[in-house]
């Protein structure tokens, strides 16, 4: 059996697309085995799924006032210490450096919940209902030094329904986050290029830029 890659997950919060990657990589046939969790607050609820799941988890405070380049520096040694060869952001709240983004590119992931380049930054799902548009959803895509700007892996698109709420349109969004990051991260794994899937109301489409 090919190795798998050894992947760190960072969240801050709720832990739900950690929950899905988790899953997806219980499958021993899934090209990331996921190694570690990180979580940038101590009482951030989506440890308990990386414990449930009997993997490593680490704490790393960032923010608060404290210096990121501290911060990031014991970030890179836990990941070390855990022999991590990927990291997947999933509702990891704080922007790194341009310089810890360099030592990784091509190595970290990010989940988004809008179509980008629209709606980049914080709410998304208000922002997209104010504006008015047909059509969101969620993109996984490679982080560079420029916030929820780097090249696109994968997205998933559902309807804006006449009678959504920014709760309902999320929830919808969310459930195709979970579906989608597992798909993307594989994707980018194993260097496939290309992958469409309809089902249920969305169409999920994968096109993992080639190399720069
Ligand atoms: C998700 O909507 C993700 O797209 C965004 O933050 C949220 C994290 O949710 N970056 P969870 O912690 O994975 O449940």
């Amino acid at each position: 059996m090919t190795a798998r890659t050894r992947v760190a997950v960072l969240i801050s919060g709720r832990g739900s697309n950690l929950a899905s990657l988790l899953e997806a990589a219980r499958d021993p046939g899934y090209p990331a085995d996921i190694v570690l969790t990180v979580a940038s607050r101590a009482d951030a609820p989506g440890l308990d799924h990386a414990e449930r799941a009997g993997i490593a988890t680490g704490v790393v405070a960032f923010g608060r006032g404290r210096a990121r380049a501290e911060a990031e520096a014991d970030l890179e040694a836990t990941l070390r210490s855990h022999d991590v060869a990927f990291i997947c952001l999933a509702g990891f709240m704080h922007v790194l450096s341009e310089d810890f983004v360099r030592r990784w590119e091509g190595r970290m992931l990010n989940i988004h919940p809008s179509l980008l380049p629209s709606f980049k930054g914080l709410d998304t799902h208000r922002r997209a209902l104010a504006a008015g548009a047909a059509i969101h959803g969620c993109t996984v895509h490679f982080v560079n030094a420029e916030v929820d700007a780097g090249a696109i892996v994968a997205q998933a698109a559902v309807p804006i329904l006449a009678d959504d709420t920014e709760d309902t349109l999320a929830a919808r969004v969310l459930a195709q986050e979970h579906r989608l990051y597992p798909i993307a991260l594989a994707a980018v794994l194993r260097d496939e290029t290309q992958e469409t899937a309809g089902a249920d109301d969305a169409l999920v489409q994968v096109r993992r830029p080639g190399p720069a």
